[in-house]
């Protein structure tokens, strides 16, 4: 298994390059099974998790021709021949977004297998909503053997109402209601970037979708989509992950091919905490921080709220700063996996139910840690970044699952960090 060595004091300096969302690509690339014809997806980033969904069309049937040359982060999808349509659990259980593929193969083929996907380290990640959403536009499915099977001759559009907010719900929803009988009314839908970056590229394929990224959205069923090439969205989390290194450091770094618009709640919470953060233009930020940080709460909520995604990599900033950070995670039920890995850095954190008082600020010192998730192993990069001598990060194949090169991306900007192990460890 790979594991990262990273010795801190270096201050960020210099352009960092931000990736395809991979969030973004994972529901889009599930999109093309919506049509025969092809679809081509520009600045898909170079992640695991994209290896594993092309992995997944392939088995279905699908001709999934993927490209990382410099121009080109390109996958190029046919679902022409979809002569399989199964999720099969020894892909489903090394990612649970799999899921994303049961709304667009039930709309296009009738039916479809999928494999229940299990929880992960975060919380039991259900997919109660999907199932509930589904069986509400006609779709019958039963369960058997660790596996959901679903059938409708033509899914019936619908009134649905989301009991939670759910980004992949939202989406696997979405999906089956394009090409469903009649109108579709969602309503209390998620709101973030990626839900409206996967309605652009329906838009493009001829869907009739209007509302994506509001609570309410409005669906005409069509009888068939056609090809399309779209551009997926910059990932706003690896952007905030390395705005996060660039205050940590104290540095100043610029992040570029990002969407600042993404970006709200996280810009406002740096400045809160002390940094400076100058949005230069249309795709590029500056953060620079050279006094103290400060302490700030954050409350985890669904966009535009402070995404809990973020949560990990903040805690590693609050650590650095004068006071008391209280964190409080609302959207998963086991999202602090970070913290003890970062208390035997030296953090000094304490942990009651859904939230995480951190008293900062602590002279925080290297160790051997352990990534548990992708989130966490960002957090403990962060961390290694100002702790005093060499930390070594195990299991990083964690981050390889969402984050293109990063010890790469940040070796450019100054950081002292390199990889151990074969590449792309068999983690
Ligand atoms: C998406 O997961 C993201 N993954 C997650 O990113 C992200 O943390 C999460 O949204 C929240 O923003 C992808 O987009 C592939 P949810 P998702 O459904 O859709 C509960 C990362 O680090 N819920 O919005 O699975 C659920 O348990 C990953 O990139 C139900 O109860 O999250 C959770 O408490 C981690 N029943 C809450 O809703 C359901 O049917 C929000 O989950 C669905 C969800």
């Amino acid at each position: 298994m790979d594991k990262f060595v990273v010795r801190g004091g270096n201050p960020l300096v210099g352009t960092i390059r931000v990736s395809g969302a991979k969030n973004s690509a994972l529901p889009c690339m599930a999109a093309a099974i919506l049509t025969e014809d092809e679809v081509t997806l520009e600045n898909i980033p170079q992640v695991r998790d994209i290896e594993t969904e092309r992995k997944l069309l392939a088995s279905m049937g699908a001709e999934v021709e993927l490209g990382y040359g410099r121009a080109q982060h390109r996958t190029t999808i046919s679902c022409r021949n979809l002569s399989d349509p199964v999720a099969k659990y020894e892909i489903v259980k090394t990612m649970r977004a799999s899921s994303l593929v049961l709304g667009p193969l039930i709309a296009r083929c009738g039916m479809a297998r999928v494999a229940m996907p299990g929880g992960c380290a975060i919380g039991g990640r259900p997919i109660d909503l999907h199932l509930k959403g589904l069986e509400k536009m006609g779709a019958v499915i039963t369960q058997e053997h660790g596996y959901l099977e679903a059938r409708a001759s033509r899914l019936r559009g619908t009134e649905l109402f989301f009991d939670k907010i759910t980004v992949t719900g939202t989406e696997d929803l979405l999906m089956a209601s394009v090409l469903a009988e009649g109108e579709t009314v969602m309503e209390n839908c998620a709101r973030e970037p990626e839900v409206s970056d996967l309605a652009a590229m329906l838009i493009g394929m001829g869907a009739k979708i209007e509302g994506a990224g509001t609570p309410t959205i409005r669906v005409q069923g069509v009888e068939k989509l056609h090809g399309t090439r779209h551009r997926i969205n910059p990932d706003r989390i690896e952007a905030g992950t390395f705005l996060i290194a660039g205050a940590i450091t104290r540095g100043d770094l610029i992040v570029a091919n990002c969407n600042p618009g993404h970006l709200g709640a996280v810009l406002e919470k740096l400045r809160e905490a002390g940094a400076t953060v100058e949005i230069l233009n249309a795709d590029s930020i500056r953060v620079r921080s050279d006094g103290p940080l400060q302490a700030a709460d954050i409350s985890t909520q669904e966009y535009p709220g402070f995404p809990t995604d973020m949560q990990a990599q903040y805690m590693a900033l609050a650590t650095q700063a004068e006071g008391v950070s209280r964190i409080t995670e609302n959207i998963f039920e086991n999202r602090f996996m970070h913290v003890q890995e970062l208390a035997r850095m030296g953090a000094n954190i304490a942990v009651d139910g859904r939230t995480a008082t951190v008293r900062g600020r602590a002279q925080l010192s290297s160790a051997a840690v352990m990534c548990s998730d992708l989130r966490a192993s960002a957090s403990l990069v962060l961390a290694a970044l100002v702790a005093e001598g060499e930390s070594i990060l195990d299991r990083v194949y964690h981050m390889d699952r969402g984050y293109e090169r990063i010890e790469e991306k940040l070796r450019g900007v100054g950081a002292q960090i390199r990889r151990m192990g074969n590449v792309f460890g068999n983690g």
